[in-house]
């Protein structure tokens, strides 16, 4: 398996570990077949953009990179663009991710997606596009994903 050099930056130098008291919008996504649990906390101001963005992940090396550029990537966003960082987009920014860590990508754009509804469900308001994270699909998902990957 071959990382490139700015998954093992990210790797060893994750940016904004840690976590925000108080954030606006948190969300706690886990793949039920690796078992890794990765959480991100967003602050969001009046006019809606991302202040602070920090992440905790137990997990496999790519989940802490991509964790770590999700939240790089969010922060000074609007929400409508934070909801376009997805699992390509944080692959992208790494310079790829091995096929077989493809998933660990999707937990970071989850990850985000629930921080967001968090934070619509606390101020009463709908993100376009968002829908309820669902626990049972997210497993489901992943399952498919890591089934195809072992073979
Ligand atoms: Fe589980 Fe990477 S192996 S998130």
């Amino acid at each position: 398996m071959q990382y490139s050099e700015k998954v093992m930056d990210y790797f060893m130098n994750p940016r904004n570990m840690g976590e925000i008291e108080n954030a606006a919008g948190v969300g706690t996504v886990g793949n039920a077949k690796c078992g890794d649990i990765m959480k991100i906390y967003l602050d969001i101001d009046d006019d809606g953009i991302v202040q602070d963005a920090k992440f905790k992940t137990f997990g496999c090396g790519a989940a802490v990179a991509t964790s770590s550029i999700a939240t790089e990537l969010v922060r000074g966003k609007t929400i409508q663009e934070a909801m376009k960082v997805t699992n390509s987009a944080v692959t992208e920014a790494l310079d790829g991710l091995p096929a077989v860590k493809v998933h660990c990508s999707l937990l970071a754009e989850e990850a985000i997606h629930a921080a967001l509804w968090d934070y619509s469900q606390k101020k009463g308001i709908a993100i376009e596009g968002l829908q309820e994270p669902s626990d049972d699909d997210h497993s489901h998902d992943h399952h498919h994903d890591i089934d195809e990957d072992d073979e």
